[in-house]
This record gives structure tokens, C-alpha cells and sequence, in this order.
């Protein structure tokens, strides 16, 4: 195999893992489904075409060609699936369609007609329900196919799912968890009157929410599941029975499933709901296509990847087409600055669109976008839009090639690219918009917290030069901000006092809050556990910093050369002056809001603290510590060699909290949503 064709394998697993991961662990869809499709089909084709030969050699994960993404989220149990859960392959036109009965006919070796099942393709998370004897003994996401996260106790506050049948069967229920249009339309609101940030779409809506760490969180999210797929004891022989059962079970079964005798048949199916899709309570990405007898199922049986009786067929993406206006750049809080298009507002499954995203300047000219320009854009799962196309048919003669610019559109400083970077950046550390940037940073919720201190008022503090940096937010009075618009005596005295509040907030926050290139949250906390003061994490080599968990060799480099800038290490000497905590208070410092209200038992040790923390840390929480399981325990926190508190806890289905889970507890990581 050639140099170049290897590299370009590498390259697309690589990007293909990426956007596996922040679609199945964040909900988030990078690019449109047409165009991620496009790279996996490119990858399977060179796969296929080169072989197996150095399938492995450099990365030792299986190709994302012949796997399942994953969801896999630290923090819960993990459980082995009775059979696999695996995805499905895509077809886009009738003809794809055409393939797959001819591919199922070879095998079946049956030249006469199939039956097929044409469902939704409901765009959500995929579960699967255990029922031992009648009862449901645990629900699990799909994880990597082979796996899941054990998400029972979130699973049991839907509502509309029989959870206990009465009867002595085995079986397995498979379906999507997701929220209906007009319940994610709901949620934000809410969101939006409690300040919280807004969900992006209702299947990152869901999958955030079935992995929250508090049930009661879980409770106020409008979950449903619609059922899919019965398996064991109860089995009748077609598809289409099973989907009839299950109503009589009184599961939310799929309200349609259209049995068709032939494959034309599917195709007149398809294109009547291409029209339609909009039109349902619930989103759908597409429609599935089963073979309906499931002896023939089983006889055609799985690929790596996928089962051979099951076909997805995708709607055609959304696109619109239109002019691009202009192409500003923005310039964010490390220097790094992006391109956007600014677009003849538009029209796209039924949102106006007015800006798109265009990742960096390789993208911009790779797509050759010249102002003026007609463009196709395309919503990427229904979330940003983004220019795929130019139409050149439309493009006029006197259109000029677009050139980076190259001087920082706020300060003007000449802008520099890293060799290794696919970013321009501005270095000029007193660039007005970077410093913007960087104070919204700092006061935001995961970081200093700073209540009252949004984007707006920073800019206008900043353009009447009454703050110029981080630590003169620390100097501001109530007096001077009267002469701000909009700020009365009241959201002036708020902002004082969320400014002195967030003095007391913890390390974590504020090693996060000074926005080191490659510092998250995670990152953050563990840096303040282990150094426990500013000062030892500020004379922290390269070494010492690689020995902590969630800090790699570029986190390591950019610490260190954080604190190399004379610039920084000033802030930080001015923070301190003004009185903002610079040391790890621990676990006992602060309140953890997962405790609160709530009735805890504890059995077992733990790593990372001791029991008598644990019950200190609960306390000072505002929850409660009981020494016996009962009827108000809400959870069993449950570390190593647990006594029989363990098995009462089992018995009375009393939610556990193990080791892993604590410790993201402790972390304060709420899931996707920070
Ligand atoms: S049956 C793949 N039926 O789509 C094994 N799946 O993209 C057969 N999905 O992981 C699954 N609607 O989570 C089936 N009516 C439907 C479905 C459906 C949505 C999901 C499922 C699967 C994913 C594959």
C-alpha cells in the first residue's frame, strides 16, 4: 500500500473517531449525516480496496469502518449485551435500495419476493430492557456495541413502560429513548428563564439527559421510548407480530410499521414520507427497511458492523441555496481567529439562517467561497449550518479569489500561523477582542461564576475603560458603573457582590477560569487536587505535570509556558492581592449540589477519601447520612469490600453510587451539560 493511500486511511479513521465521539458521548454533530456517510464510505472503499494490510499498524483501535461508535460514560456500570447492539447501514436512493434486495436474495438463494418491514428511523438513543420473569432487570445504552452503561435507575423515571409484567417470561425489548419536538421546545424555555444554557437539538437533549448523575434532574426531562425490537420467550416469527405484541405488552411499540411485499413497494414508501418527515411529534432521521421473517434474519445474520437484514434509508439532507454576502472574522479568547459566513438570510427546515460556520481558513479555500458567491448550505444534523458548495453555475466572472487576512480585525497586530496549526492567530496580548474573550471566560458558571457579568456589559466596560483586564474586575466600584446604560443601582450592587463572591470560589475554578490553552474542567480540577495552591502548580515542570491523570504532553507544554509569560504570573499576583482564593479548599470547602436534600448510606472504603470526609462533605451539603438502608435511602454509596448493606441496597433497588461515579460526583461533572 502506497505512503499517500495509508496516510489518507489514518486520516479519515482519525476524523471519522472524532466525530464518532462527539456524537455519541456530547450529542454533538459536527458536520451534516450526508457528509460524515460520505467519509465512511470513502474509508470502506479504501478498506476494501487495499486490503487489510496495515489495518493496524499505527493505531491499535479497530477501524472505525468495521466498528460501532461509543457511549461509554465513566461514571456508570458497565453490562454486557445478551446479543450485540449494532448499527446499520445507509441507503440513500432507490437504487441502494434496489442492491439490498438483490444482496438478500444471493443469500437466501430465493429469487421470488421479500417481505419488508418500513419503520421511522427514530433519531435518539438506542436502549436495550432486560425482563427476567416478568420484571425489568436493567436498562442499557448501546455503548460499543458489546457493552453499555447500565442506565437503569435513570430508565425507570419514564413513564408509559411496563415495568413489571406479571408473568413468568424472559425477554428483551430494544427501542430509542428521545423527547418529542414540542417537550424540547418546553425544556428550553425553562432553561432559558433559569439562566441555563440551551440545548442544542432534542437528541442532544436526550442523550445528555439519561446520562445525568441526578435522578432527580432526570425526572423533570420529558423522556419517552418508543419500542423497536422484542427478542426471547414471547418471539412470534415475523418482524411485524412482534411489533403487534409488544402494543398488546403495552410498550410504546413504533406506530408505524408498514409491512411491504416487495421492494418496489419500500421505494413508494420512501419517497411518500421524504415529503412528510417534518410532520411528525418527534424528529426522524430517516426510515428502516427489515426483512420481516426472522428465520430469513437469522440465516442472513451480521457483519463487524451491522446486521445484513437491516437497511436505514436517509432522507435526502435539507439544503438551500444561497449568496454569501461576507466573510467576517472572529477572534476568539487564545488569539485563534475564525472565519464565518455572513449569508443572504435563508430558509432551512424551518429555521432562518443567517451566518454559517467555515472552520478555519484551509476550509474556506479548500471550498474556493468567493464573496458574492451562490452557495448550497446544509444543516449538520439539524444544528449548524454550514456552506457545502459553491454553485459555480452562478458565479460571476469578475468574482475575486478570497486572500487571508492578515492583520487581527480588532487590534490590527500582523497575524501569525503555527506551521503545525490550521489556524491564523493574533499574538498580541493586549488585543481588545481576545481580552473580551477572556473575561467572559473567567466569569463564566464553570469557571469564577461571576452572576450578572454577561458578554454585553463586558464590552461596554471595556469600551468605557472602566476594566481593562481580568483583575481589574476586582477593582470596580458601584459608583462607576452608574455611568454604564442599563445598569441601575440594583444590577450594580449584584454585580459587586458576584464579583466578591466569586473571591471564595475553588482552585479548580480558577485554574479553569485563566483559560490555559488545553486546561478543561476536568484537567482543572485534578491540577487542584494535586497541587493544592497556585504557587506549586505555577512552578510545576514538565515531568511532574505528565504524572497527573487528565494532563497529556501538550497540556503539560502549555502549562508551563502559561506561567513562563511575566504577563501571567502578575494576574495571578493581582488576584491574590485582591483576595481571590488560590488554594484547594478540598472537598470540605465547598457544598456539592448532588447531595443536597438527599438521604445517603455509605458502606465500603474509598480512594479518595475517607468515610468520615464522605459523611462531613454530605453534611455541609445539606444531605443526610443514615446508618441503615431503608425506605428514604436515595442512594448507597458503595466503595470497596461493602458489607451486607450491599445486598439490602440490591434488594430494595436503592440506587448505587460506586467508586468511579463518586469520584465524577466529587468533580461536580454534570454530564454533557457543563
Ligand atoms: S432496529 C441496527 N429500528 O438507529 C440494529 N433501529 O443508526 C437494528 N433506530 O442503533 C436496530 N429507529 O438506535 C431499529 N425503527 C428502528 C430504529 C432504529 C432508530 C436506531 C438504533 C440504531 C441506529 C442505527
Amino acid at each position: 500500500m502506497g505512503e499517500d493511500i495509508f496516510r489518507k486511511i489514518e486520516y479519515l479513521r482519525k476524523k471519522i473517531r472524532k466525530y464518532n465521539d462527539l456524537y455519541y458521548k456530547h450529542g454533538i454533530s459536527e458536520i451534516s449525516d450526508f457528509e460524515y456517510d460520505m467519509l465512511l464510505k470513502e474509508l470502506e472503499q479504501l478498506e476494501k480496496r487495499y486490503g487489510q494490510e496495515g489495518l493496524f499498524s499505527t493505531d491499535a483501535e479497530v477501524s472505525p469502518a468495521s466498528s460501532v461508535g461509543s457511549d461509554l460514560t465513566e461514571g456508570f456500570r458497565k453490562i454486557k449485551h445478551k446479543i450485540r447492539m449494532l448499527s446499520m447501514a445507509n441507503s440513500y436512493n432507490s437504487s441502494d435500495l434496489i442492491d439490498f434486495d438483490n444482496r438478500i436474495k444471493k443469500i437466501a438463494g430465493s429469487i421470488s419476493d421479500i417481505e419488508y418491514c418500513v419503520e421511522y428511523k427514530i433519531d435518539g438513543i438506542a436502549v436495550s430492557l432486560i425482563y427476567e420473569k416478568g420484571k425489568l432487570l436493567y436498562a442499557a445504552t448501546r455503548g460499543d456495541g458489546e457493552t453499555g452503561d447500565d442506565i437503569t435507575a435513570n430508565f425507570k423515571t419514564l413513564k408509559e413502560i411496563p415495568f413489571d409484567l406479571k408473568k413468568d417470561v424472559d425477554f428483551e425489548v430494544r427501542g430509542e429513548i428521545y423527547i418529542n419536538k414540542q417537550d424540547f421546545k418546553n425544556l428550553n424555555k425553562i432553561r432559558e428563564t433559569e439562566g441555563l444554557e440551551l440545548l442544542a437539538n432534542p437528541r442532544n437533549a436526550t442523550a445528555g439527559s439519561i446520562k445525568l448523575l441526578d435522578i432527580s434532574e432526570v425526572r423533570k426531562r420529558p423522556l419517552k421510548m418508543i419500542c423497536y425490537y422484542l427478542g426471547g420467550d414471547v418471539s412470534t416469527r415475523k418482524h411485524s407480530e412482534n411489533i403487534e405484541l409488544l402494543k398488546e405488552m403495552r410498550f410504546p411499540a413504533i406506530s408505524y410499521c408498514k409491512v411491504c411485499r416487495n421492494i418496489n413497494e419500500v421505494i413508494q414508501e420512501c419517497s411518500f414520507w421524504e415529503e412528510r418527515k417534518n410532520n411528525l411529534e418527534y424528529d426522524i432521521d430517516g426510515l428502516v427497511i427489515k426483512v420481516n421473517d426472522l428465520n430469513l434474519q437469522a440465516e442472513l445474520g451480521d457483519t463487524a458492523k451491522s446486521p445484513r437484514w437491516v437497511m436505514a434509508y436517509k432522507f435526502s439532507p435539507e439544503r438551500a441555496e444561497t449568496v454569501l454576502k461576507e466573510i467576517q472574522f472572529q477572534v476568539g479568547r487564545t488569539g485563534a481567529v475564525t472565519p464565518v459566513a455572513v449569508l443572504e438570510p435563508v430558509q432551512i427546515s424551518g429555521t432562518i439562517v443567517k451566518r454559517a460556520t467555515l472552520h478555519n481558513y484551509q476550509d474556506l479555500s479548500a471550498k474556493d467561497l468567493r464573496i458574492g458567491d451562490n452557495v448550497f448550505i446544509e444543516k449538520a444534523g439539524e444544528i449548524i449550518p454550514q456552506i457545502v458548495s459553491v454553485n459555480l453555475n452562478k458565479r460571476s466572472p469578475v468574482a475575486e479569489k478570497f486572500s487571508m487576512i492578515e492583520r487581527c480585525p480588532a487590534c490590527n497586530e500582523i497575524l501569525f500561523k503555527p506551521e503545525d496549526e490550521a489556524v491564523y492567530r493574533c499574538v498580541n496580548a493586549s488585543c481588545p477582542a481576545q481580552i473580551q474573550r477572556q473575561i467572559e471566560h473567567f466569569a463564566s458558571k464553570a469557571a469564577m461564576d461571576i452572576s450578572g457579568l454577561g458578554p454585553s456589559l463586558i464590552k461596554s466596560l471595556l469600551e468605557a475603560k472602566i476594566i481593562s483586564d481580568i483583575s481589574s474586575l476586582y477593582d470596580l466600584k458601584t459608583n462607576v458603573l452608574s455611568s454604564i446604560e442599563r445598569m441601575g443601582e440594583k444590577s450594580s450592587a449584584n454585580l459587586i457582590r458576584g464579583i466578591e463572591e466569586s473571591k471564595s470560589r475553588g482552585l479548580e475554578n480558577l485554574i479553569f477560569a485563566l483559560g490555559i490553552r488545553q486546561v478543561g474542567k476536568e484537567a482543572a480540577v485534578s491540577l487542584a487536587r494535586y497541587f493544592k495552591a497556585i504557587e506549586s502548580l505555577m512552578s510545576a515542570g514538565f515531568d511532574e505535570l505528565t504524572i497527573i491523570s487528565d494532563v497529556g504532553e501538550k497540556t503539560a507544554e502549555s502549562i508551563v509556558s502559561f506561567f513562563k509569560n511575566p504577563k501571567n504570573v502578575e494576574l495571578i499576583d493581582k488576584l491574590k492581592e485582591h483576595g481571590v482564593n488560590t488554594v484547594f479548599t478540598g472537598n470540605s470547602g465547598r457544598s456539592i449540589e448532588f447531595f443536597d436534600g438527599k438521604t445517603f448510606v455509605i458502606t465500603g472504603s474509598f480512594e479518595s477519601l475517607d468515610r468520615e470526609e464522605l459523611k462531613d462533605l454530605i453534611v455541609k451539603s445539606n444531605g443526610k447520612v443514615s446508618t441503615a438502608v431503608g425506605k428514604s435511602t436515595d442512594y448507597l454509596i458503595c466503595g470497596s469490600n461493602p458489607g451486607s448493606k450491599y445486598e439490602k441496597a440490591m434488594e430494595q433497588r436503592v440506587e448505587i453510587i460506586d467508586q468511579s461515579r463518586l469520584d465524577q460526583i466529587l468533580a461536580e461533572k454534570d454530564s454533557f451539560f457543563n
